[in-house]
């Protein structure tokens, strides 16, 4: 039996993280505008693994959702009913001990159209609320300003991120909610997994792929916005608050070559590269000369102003923030290999690893690999803010919830982190993902479940919503506690 303890380094973050939009609910009331979010359809029988379809959006369908006032369709309306239970569920999360809780503000909750000139109070007091509570449970928010959401409006009326005006919009957003909680918040980051919006650009970056003739280009536009929106927070997170620490987020995509064949190995040394990119601009400063390269070969033209080269390289992050769900493999041809899918991505099956229910790759030492090589590159410190199991949860006829395969998925990355700071990597924190059940981002399924909390809910919205502890919340708790593995 391995009774080897894992001490973790004093005052490190265990958390958990979840996103506005997959959990507030309320999409409707107390002046909140209508968000991308609010429009992902229910895609509970989309084949697992169908990631293309999942990230789809088409004009028709935008069209037919605004007419449609369902949250059974649309589950992402509805959520967990967390704004009107975030008491009780942040009490519960107070009995788990988490020091942290990552959330994300939905900007339509504070600014309903995104182009207003005053907030909307009642939004605000709902965050004021929220994050009075989670100090009262000695948990330290961690503030995400956009995850995966806008307003519609601004998709509607100005192209979502294409526009500049929208960096203008966000920047006031920005400031808003730094003015509002200066004194309470501590950890910002900027935009969840800023590479996202490659790959799919609606519910990243608000952009109808119909709507553009060159959709490449359009992509890309609206990354220099959020990548100058970003560099824009942080300049005003430094000013506003001098103490506060300030990260940007990356999907980690780590890539292994399908063989030792120097073309398979390039060909996964290009997707690690590129997926560095987005770390390289928030991190160093300035857009890569592998990525000019790539934007001169297929005609991309990033359109700078003035001051934008000098506002990225003042105004980089305090930390790396990253998701860690799976690992990928390539290879230069890839005809007639077997394939996997993640949430968003896909590869070739790696043949030596484990698949979740939903045929993500289970790949714990990938995460120690992730590790090194970020902290490696930036020397800067890395806070790991989504890690989790995606799985088919059953409640015993005793009420009781044997997640016991949940435990092992986490343990076995907590082990390979640990592995990670023993190598010298300096690691803020672990807010894992969907602390408590929530409404999947790519399938809105609502039993795809990540939570150490259960909630009753099923995918088409029936149930008293009421939590339950799995058998994970005791043994994160004990973790916790012991800011240990055993
Ligand atoms: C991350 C997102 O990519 O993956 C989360 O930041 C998301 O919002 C998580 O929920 C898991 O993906 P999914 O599609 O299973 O919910």
């Amino acid at each position: 039996m391995n009774t080897k303890v894992r001490s973790f380094p004093n005052g490190f973050l265990w958390g958990g993280a979840i996103a506005a939009n997959q959990v507030e609910g309320a999409w409707n009331i107390d002046g909140k505008g209508i968000s991308t979010a609010d429009i992902a359809m229910n895609k509970k029988n989309l084949s697992r693994g169908d990631y293309k379809k999942h990230n789809s959006v088409s004009e028709e369908q935008i069209k037919e959702t605004l007419e449609s006032d369902s949250s059974k369709d649309y589950p992402k309306r509805r959520g967990i009913d967390f704004y009107h239970r975030y008491k009780d569920d942040v009490s519960i999360m107070g009995d788990l001990g988490i020091k942290a809780l990552r959330f994300s503000i939905a900007w339509t909750r504070i600014f309903p159209n995104g182009d207003e000139n005053h907030p909307n109070e009642l939004g605000l007091k709902f965050y004021d609320d929220l994050i009075e509570e989670l100090i009262k449970n000695n948990i330290e928010p961690i503030v995400t300003l956009s995850h995966y959401e806008m307003p519609m409006y601004l998709v509607n009326n100005y192209g979502g991120w294409t526009s500049r005006d929208v960096v203008t919009f966000f920047e006031n957003f920005a400031k808003c909610v730094f003015e509002r909680y200066k004194n309470k918040v501590k950890y910002w980051i900027t935009f969840n997994e800023i590479d996202s919006i490659v790959r799919h650009p609606f519910t990243s970056g608000g952009i109808v792929p119909e709507r553009f003739n060159n959709i490449e280009q359009a992509v890309y536009d609206g990354l220099h916005h959020q990548f100058i929106a970003s560099a824009l927070a942080v300049k005003h997170c430094k000013e506003i608050m001098p103490d506060a620490k300030i990260g940007c987020m990356l999907t980690s995509l780590l890539t292994y070559p399908h063989t030792c064949n120097p073309e398979d190995v390039l060909a996964a040394h290009w997707s690690n590269q590129f997926n560095y990119f987005f770390t390289d601009v928030q991190v160093r400063g300035a857009y890569p000369k592998y990525i000019e390269r790539y934007f001169n070969e297929k005609n991309i033209i990033i359109k700078k102003l003035n001051g934008d080269d000098e506002l990225l390289s003042k105004y980089t992050v305090d930390f790396i923030s990253f998701s860690y769900y799976n690992s990928f493999v390539t290879s230069a041809d890839s005809e007639g290999l077997e394939k996997v899918s993640g949430n968003t991505m896909g590869g070739i099956k790696n043949p030596y690893l484990p698949m979740s229910d939903w045929g993500w790759q289970i790949d714990p030492i990938g995460l120690r690999i992730a590790l090194n090589n970020l902290y490696t590159r930036y020397q800067k410190p890395l806070f790991i803010v989504e890690n989790g199991l995606g799985a088919e949860d059953i409640v015993s006829p005793d009420g009781t919830i044997d997640d016991e395969y949940r435990i092992q998925y986490l343990k076995s990355h907590i082990e390979q982190m640990h592995e990670a700071v023993l190598d010298g990597v300096e690691l803020m924190g672990y807010t894992l993902w969907g602390i408590i059940d929530l409404i999947s981002y790519s399938s809105s399924e609502m039993e795809k479940r990540y939570g150490l909390i259960y909630v009753d809910q099923d995918n088409d919205g029936n149930g008293s919503l009421e939590r339950k502890l799995k058998k994970s919340f005791f043994w994160y708790k004990n973790l916790i506690k012991l800011n240990a593995l055993t």
